[in-house]
């Protein structure tokens, strides 16, 4: 019998149905059983967001201090064969209950053990990813493969769409040219792909060195992105770090410094952005081979290329 940990925790269910998506080819398999573990914070975190709750929020993010979550039904020396980890992006981050969970006792069920992440975001998840690598390195477990599913629409589309969604719940699209928010139900069906590998790969489960659903369209890295997500990251720290001292989310003096924030983050938005952005094109020809260094190992372990799509899909 394979046993199987899936861990989530959604706001509006868009990771929780992707993640099952992803491992419905599993489901009613005699051999395979799958543990669901809903990860729920102990004071909820609101849906919608308030515009300043929201902002107040990315200090503890960029600097993994979360809130405690609700206990996990499985104690910290279970055994599975293997733990799929879906985590939404908070602030370039994992999101806090998803923090909360790694930095508990119950994450050392993860030691020793495969692993496959799989983020539903908006398009910015690099930096986020780094971060989770270092927790999951820290817990001994063994990281096999990564999935990427973003939210539908160009990024001019989605830089409205997805803030749009999460300060106002509304997810419909508008004007004719801004498509609805979140990911696609398209993508989230075709995530049933994954699971068809994962089903053939079981029986390399615990000798499998390598990723299991390679060749399948796992992630994309959009060079483009790398050097804007470093810039906005190191920022979230500086000043995060500066909130964090002058006092706990919802402290009428770090909200104040937080408006100032707002101001520069947007100033730093129209124009560092998009001059990096130019900058790095520029440069591209010389920077060529660095940069596909760079995008492949951000890449790793499960990789963009997509020559078993056909098989799977
Ligand atoms: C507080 C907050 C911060 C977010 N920051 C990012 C981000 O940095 N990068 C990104 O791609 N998406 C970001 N998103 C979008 C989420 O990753 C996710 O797509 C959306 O919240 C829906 O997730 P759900 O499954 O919890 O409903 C953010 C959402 C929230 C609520």
């Amino acid at each position: 019998m394979i046993r199987i940990l899936v861990l989530h925790y959604s706001q509006t269910g868009q990771l929780t149905r992707a993640v099952k998506s992803l491992l419905s080819p599993l489901a009613n398999r005699p051999d395979v059983v799958i543990v669901w573990q809903n990860l729920e914070p102990v004071e909820p975190f609101p849906f919608p967001w308030g515009f300043f709750r929201f902002f107040d929020t990315f200090p503890e993010c960029v600097h993994l201090d979360p809130p405690p979550i609700r206990p996990v039904a499985f104690g910290p020396a279970a055994r599975f064969d293997l733990v799929v980890l879906s985590y939404q992006v908070w602030f370039l981050s994992p999101s806090l209950p998803v923090t909360a969970f790694l930095k508990s006792e119950a994450a050392r069920v993860l030691r020793d053990t495969p692993v496959i992440t799989f983020i539903a975001c908006r398009n910015m998840w690099l930096s986020a990813q780094e971060k989770m690598k270092g927790l999951l390195r820290d817990l001994g477990a063994r990281l096999v493969d990564n999935v990427v599913l973003v939210d539908q629409g160009p990024p001019w589309a989605t830089f409205i769409t997805t803030p749009r969604w999460v300060l106002t719940g509304k997810k419909n699209g508008f004007w004719g040219i801004f498509p609805p928010a979140g990911v696609s139900a398209a993508e989230i069906a075709a995530a049933a792909r994954f699971g068809r590998a994962l089903a053939d790969a079981l029986p390399l489960l615990q000798s499998a060195q390598g990723p299991l659903l390679s060749g399948l369209g796992a992630v994309k890295v959009i060079p483009g992105y790398i050097t804007g997500e470093k810039i906005a990251h190191r920022s979230f720290r500086l000043w995060g770090k500066l909130l964090r001292a002058i006092g706990k989310p919802g402290n009428p003096l770090r909200r104040l410094v937080l408006v100032v924030y707002i101001v520069f983050l947007v100033a730093m938005i129209l124009t560092v952005m998009p001059l990096s952005i130019i900058m790095r094109a520029l440069l591209r020809p010389l920077l060529r081979k660095r940069l596909e260094a760079e995008v492949a190992r951000l890449e790793a372990p499960s990789g963009s290329s997509t020559e078993r799509l056909a098989q799977y899909s």
